[in-house]
Formats: C-alpha cells, structure tokens, sequence
C-alpha cells in the first residue's frame, strides 16, 4: 500500500507545515481562525479558574476541620512505652555495663545522664515553666492562657531526683556500685493515666535474675510517682515548653553486681503485657558494674 502514497520531498513537507501554520487562503492560525482562538483561550481560562477555585475550597475546608494541636489519627498508641537511661543498647537488650575503675567507662554513663537532663536544668525549668501547678491533681486546661496562645506546662527540675539528679554527685553513682537509671515515659496526647482523681502513675522496680545481687532499690522523687499535674500532654504546638516527669532508680549492687531488671510504669490505665511491644508500660534492663 505505502508505494501508492505519493513520494514528497522534504521541502514540500516543509511547505505544508507552513501552510498548516498559517493558512492566507482561508486566515487560519494552526487549522483554527483567530476567533475561535480567542474562544478557546477563554474556555481554557474559565476552566483552570474553576479548577483552583474547587481545588482551594477543598484545602479550606480541610484546614478548618483540623485541629492544629493535635495529630488526627494517634489511635494506634494507646498505653504509653517506656524507656529507660542510660540508653546503651547491646544485641536487642539493654545492657547498662560499666566499670567502676575505669574513669572513661563511668563517666560515659554520666554524660549520658548529664545530657539528658540538660532540659530538665533547675534554671531553665524555672524560666520556662514558671507556672505553679496544684500538685496531685491533673492539670486540665480548657482555654490558651499561657504566653504566645498556649497551655501551661509544669516544671520538673532536675533537682527533684535528688541523690540521683547529677548535682551533689555528679557522676550518678557510676564511680562506685550505686547506679542511678532513670525512667522516662512516652507521652501520648490527652492520655489520663488513671480515671480516678488521687492515684498517680509510680514505676516499680523489680529484680529477674540476680535477686541477691541487689541490696536496695531507692526511687527519686519519693515512692517512684509521676505527679499528675504532668497529664495530660495537650501536643507540642500547645504546650511547647512541656517537658516528660522523670523517676530515678538507684541500685545498690553487692555480690556478682549484675541483675536482669524490669521496671514498670504502674497506673490503671497503663498496659505492660503486649507481646508485640516489650516497651509498652515497661522496661526491662540488665545492669552490670565491671571491677
Ligand atoms: C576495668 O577497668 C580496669 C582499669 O581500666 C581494668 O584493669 C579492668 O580489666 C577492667 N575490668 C573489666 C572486667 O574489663
Ligand atoms: C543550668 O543552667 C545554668 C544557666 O544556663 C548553668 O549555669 C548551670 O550550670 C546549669 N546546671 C547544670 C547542672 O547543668
Ligand atoms: C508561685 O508561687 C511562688 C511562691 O509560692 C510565688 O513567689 C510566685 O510568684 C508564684 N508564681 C505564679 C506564677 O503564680
Ligand atoms: C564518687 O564520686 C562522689 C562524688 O564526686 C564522691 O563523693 C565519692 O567518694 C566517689 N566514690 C568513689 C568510690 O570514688
Ligand atoms: C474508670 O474507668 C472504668 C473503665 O475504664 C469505669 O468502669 C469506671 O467507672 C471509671 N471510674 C471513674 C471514676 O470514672
Ligand atoms: C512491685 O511489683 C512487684 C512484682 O510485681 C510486686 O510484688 C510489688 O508489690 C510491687 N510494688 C508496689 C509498690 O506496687
């Protein structure tokens, strides 16, 4: 069939074009004349207008049901995970291990402690959260009357761990076979940790292996509470300067010095028996001071 087609060369194809683009013999432009140019121009115009205004009435209107406080979807975690400091990690376990005549051994322990109190600073605490909050109960706050259109945070300062805070001693017991871990829960957004007014969350430390290895287990601030003025958390845009209450754990180790520890964050609505996250409501640790 392609040899009945008429053989042209490239200048006639050329002319064609030309004549495609603008034909004198009927005044197109590109096959259309410059009326029906203008038509389309404007349909086209019409067209991107309804389009962004459809595509900015959607934006709005998803902007306006979002709250910008809180993340929309945070129904996965539902009973905070708990971790604990010095964050060393072995294969899968934690395993806090140092020796205690070793200086650059100990004092790795302590910079990590040091650091990670670094927010929780006595000074900083009193600059930032200067607010003074009721103790023993939980701190609702309906309205923004805080600085800058926020809710108000309570101050935990680093000295309210006591022997465990970094200040008398500075390296944490790590010089000697006293150790202090300290315990952190995960915040989650309104989380209430207990439905009855007076019971706050206190972490629990129990010894799984090594029993007699351990003389005394002490907790900072007293009977291991996290007070409930600390809930809820309202989400970092409400409450910027919030900052996670703490409890210390000091260990006396004897004997071997090492035991396999677990230390639960205990309240009523705090789970800690989920097979699928071993940190949920619990931290289980081994601590081990080398000679
Ligand atoms: C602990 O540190 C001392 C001094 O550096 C060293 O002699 C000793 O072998 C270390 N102990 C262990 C179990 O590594
Ligand atoms: C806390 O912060 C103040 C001022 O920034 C500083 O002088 C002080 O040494 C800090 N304290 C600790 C324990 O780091
Ligand atoms: C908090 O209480 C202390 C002493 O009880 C007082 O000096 C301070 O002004 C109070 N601060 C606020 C913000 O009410
Ligand atoms: C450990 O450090 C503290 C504070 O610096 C000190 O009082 C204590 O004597 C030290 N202990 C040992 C065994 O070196
Ligand atoms: C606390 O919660 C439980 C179930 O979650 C409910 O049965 C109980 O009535 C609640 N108690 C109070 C004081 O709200
Ligand atoms: C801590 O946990 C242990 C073991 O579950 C339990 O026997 C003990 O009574 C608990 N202590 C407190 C203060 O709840």
């Amino acid at each position: 069939m392609a040899t009945l087609k008429e053989k042209r060369t490239c200048g006639q194809r050329c002319e064609d074009f030309g004549r495609f683009v603008w034909n004198s013999d009927n005044g197109t432009f590109m096959g259309r004349t410059p009326e029906k140019w203008v038509y389309i121009s404007l349909y086209y115009v019409a067209f991107y207008v309804v389009m962004t205004a459809l595509f900015s009435l959607a934006i709005y209107v998803l902007m306006y049901t979002l709250n910008p406080y809180a993340p929309d979807y945070q129904d996965r975690l539902k009973s905070p995970g708990v971790m604990v400091w010095p964050d060393t990690y072995g294969e899968e376990v934690i395993e806090i291990t140092y020796n205690t005549s070793n200086k650059a051994s100990w004092m790795k322990m302590s910079n990590i402690l040091h650091k990670f109190l670094g927010p929780y600073n006595d000074t900083k605490q009193s600059e930032c959260n200067y607010y003074n909050c009721t103790k023993g109960k939980y701190f609702i706050q309906k309205t923004f009357s805080a600085p800058h259109h926020t809710k108000w945070a309570c101050p935990f300062k680093q000295s309210m761990l006591g022997p465990c805070s970094g200040l008398e001693d500075p390296t944490f017991g790590y010089n000697c076979t006293m150790p202090c871990v300290v315990i952190k829960m995960n915040r989650i957004i309104d989380f209430l940790p207990s439905n009855s007014t007076n019971l706050p969350p206190y972490v629990n430390c129990t010894i799984l292996e090594g029993h007699d290895n351990v003389a005394k287990i002490e907790y900072f601030p007293d009977n291991g509470i996290m007070d409930l003025s600390y809930f809820p958390y309202y989400g970092i845009l409400a409450q910027p300067t919030y900052v996670n209450p703490l409890v210390a754990v000091r260990f006396s180790l004897v004997g071997e010095r090492q035991a396999k520890i677990q230390c639960r964050v205990v309240s009523k609505k705090i789970s800690y028996e989920n097979f699928h996250d071993p940190y949920e409501g619990k931290v289980i640790f081994y601590l081990k001071a080398l000679k």
